[in-house]
C-alpha cells in the first residue's frame, strides 16, 4: 500500500510542508486522527488539523498579502466587483464541515481530510455581481503559475463549475480553516470551496471570478482530471465517488488482542454513507460495521467494528463503504480507466496479528 501511494507520488506530486518528511506526515496524519477517534464525542466530527491536512500543489504556494490583494468578479455580470480581503471578513459568513478529497487520491492514501470551513457562499457574491442570462460557467482563478509538469508558459491555475453547481449552497469562499485563517499553502487568502467534488475545484489563492457562456478551454480543465476511457471517451472528473479507510491499525502493525476494534472514516460527496462492511480476508462475508453518528452529506462519518479475532497470523483487512443511493466500492478498479482519479477500491492492509 505504502509502495502504491509513493508510486502515486511520483507521478502526482503532493507536497508536504517543508519542516515533515513524506513518511512522517503520514504517520503523524494517521496517530493525530485516530488518536482523535477515541476521544471526541461526536465522531462525525473527526477533524484533520490544518497541520496534518494534505497539500496538493501544481506549483509553488504564491505567498500573498491580504493588503494588496483583491478578488475580482468580471465577465458575464451586470455589475463588475472588486473585493478586499476586509469586505469579505465583513460579509455575512457561514461555517460548515466538508471533507475534501483529491481526485488522483489512492484507496487509503493520505489525500483526503475533513475540516471546518469559514467563508461566504459562493452564491451570495454571484448574486451580488449579478450574472448574466447568458452565463453558464463560472471560471475560478488562483494566482499561482509557473513551469512543470509539462504546463505551457504563463499557464495559472485555473477551473471551471457549471454556474449552477456554483450557485448551490455547498459552494463556499473560505477564508478560514478550523477557526484559523487559511494557511498558506491551502490558500490564504481566499480558496474556493466546491465541497462534495473532488478537491480540484477548491481553488486556492482566488483572484478572480469570471463568468463565461463557453466551454472553458483552461489547460488544468482539458489536460488534468478528466476521466479517459480505452475507447476514447472522455469525461470531466467532478463529483466524490464513495469510498473509506482504515484509521486504526495501520498497514503493517502488529496486534495483540483477541478483540480489536477497527476504525477508520467513510464518505460519499454530496451523498449521505448509508453502510460501512468490513471483512478480515478476501472470500470472507462482509460484516457490518457500526457508523459513529447519523451520516450527512458533504463530511465523512466514522466507523468502528469490534473484531473477534480467529486466531494469531497474518491478515488482509478490508473496507467499503455504500452511498445512499447503493453504490458501493468496485472490488477492482474499472481496466477501461486509462486514468488515475476516482481510485475507490476497497482499502486493502495487511496486519500480523500475534496472541
Ligand atoms: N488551487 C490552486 N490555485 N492551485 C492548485 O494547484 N490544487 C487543487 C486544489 N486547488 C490547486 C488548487 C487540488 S488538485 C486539490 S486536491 C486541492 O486544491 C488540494 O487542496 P489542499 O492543498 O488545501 O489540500
Amino acid at each position: 500500500m505504502r509502495r502504491e501511494f509513493l508510486k502515486a507520488m511520483l507521478v502526482s506530486p503532493w507536497l508536504v510542508p517543508e519542516s515533515r518528511s513524506l513518511q512522517s506526515a503520514l504517520l503523524v496524519g494517521n496517530a493525530y486522527i485516530a488518536s482523535f477517534a477515541r476521544t471526541d464525542a461526536s465522531p462525525q466530527g473527526l477533524i484533520t488539523s490544518n497541520s496534518d491536512f494534505f497539500v496538493r500543489n501544481h506549483f509553488r504556494t504564491p505567498q500573498i498579502s491580504s493588503d494588496s490583494w483583491n478578488l475580482v468578479v468580471d465577465g458575464l455580470v451586470s455589475i463588475p466587483l472588486k473585493l478586499s480581503y476586509s469586505d469579505l471578513l465583513l460579509a455575512n459568513s457561514v461555517r460548515r464541515p466538508a471533507t475534501m478529497e483529491c481526485a488522483g487520491n489512492t484507496s487509503g492514501g493520505i489525500g483526503v481530510g475533513n475540516a471546518v470551513w469559514t467563508g461566504i457562499p459562493l452564491a451570495d457574491v454571484l448574486k451580488q455581481a449579478g450574472a448574466k442570462a447568458a452565463a453558464t460557467a463560472v471560471i475560478l482563478h488562483g494566482a499561482d503559475s509557473g513551469t512543470g509538469e509539462g504546463v505551457p508558459a504563463n499557464t495559472h491555475f485555473a477551473r471551471a463549475i457549471p454556474l449552477e453547481r456554483a450557485m448551490d449552497a455547498s459552494s463556499l469562499l473560505a477564508y478560514e480553516m478550523n477557526g484559523s485563517p487559511l494557511p498558506a499553502d491551502h490558500g490564504f487568502p481566499l480558496r474556493a470551496l466546491v465541497a462534495g467534488w473532488y478537491g480540484m475545484d477548491s481553488v486556492k489563492w482566488l483572484t478572480r471570478i469570471e463568468l463565461t457562456s463557453q466551454p472553458f478551454e483552461g489547460y488544468f480543465q482539458q489536460q488534468y482530471y478528466v476521466a479517459l476511457q480505452a475507447n476514447g471517451e472522455r469525461r470531466p472528473i467532478t463529483r466524490m465517488l464513495v469510498n473509506s479507510k482504515f484509521l486504526r491499525p495501520s498497514d503493517g502493525e502488529e496486534i495483540g488482542t483477541k478483540t480489536y476494534r477497527v476504525e477508520g472514516v467513510a464518505w460519499a460527496g454530496e451523498r449521505k454513507i448509508a453502510k460501512v462492511e468490513f471483512r478480515a480476508s478476501s472470500g470472507a462475508a462482509w460484516q457490518t460495521a457500526t457508523l459513529a453518528a447519523q451520516s450527512a452529506p458533504l463530511t465523512w462519518n466514522s466507523w468502528s467494528y469490534d473484531w473477534h479475532v480467529p486466531s494469531a497470523g497474518k491478515y488482509t483487512l478490508e473496507v467499503r463503504a455504500f452511498d445512499e443511493e447503493g453504490k458501493t466500492q468496485p472490488d477492482v478498479r474499472n481496466p477501461g480507466r486509462q486514468d488515475a482519479y476516482e481510485l475507490n477500491t476497497p482499502h486493502r492492509i495487511t496486519i500480523t496479528v500475534r496472541l
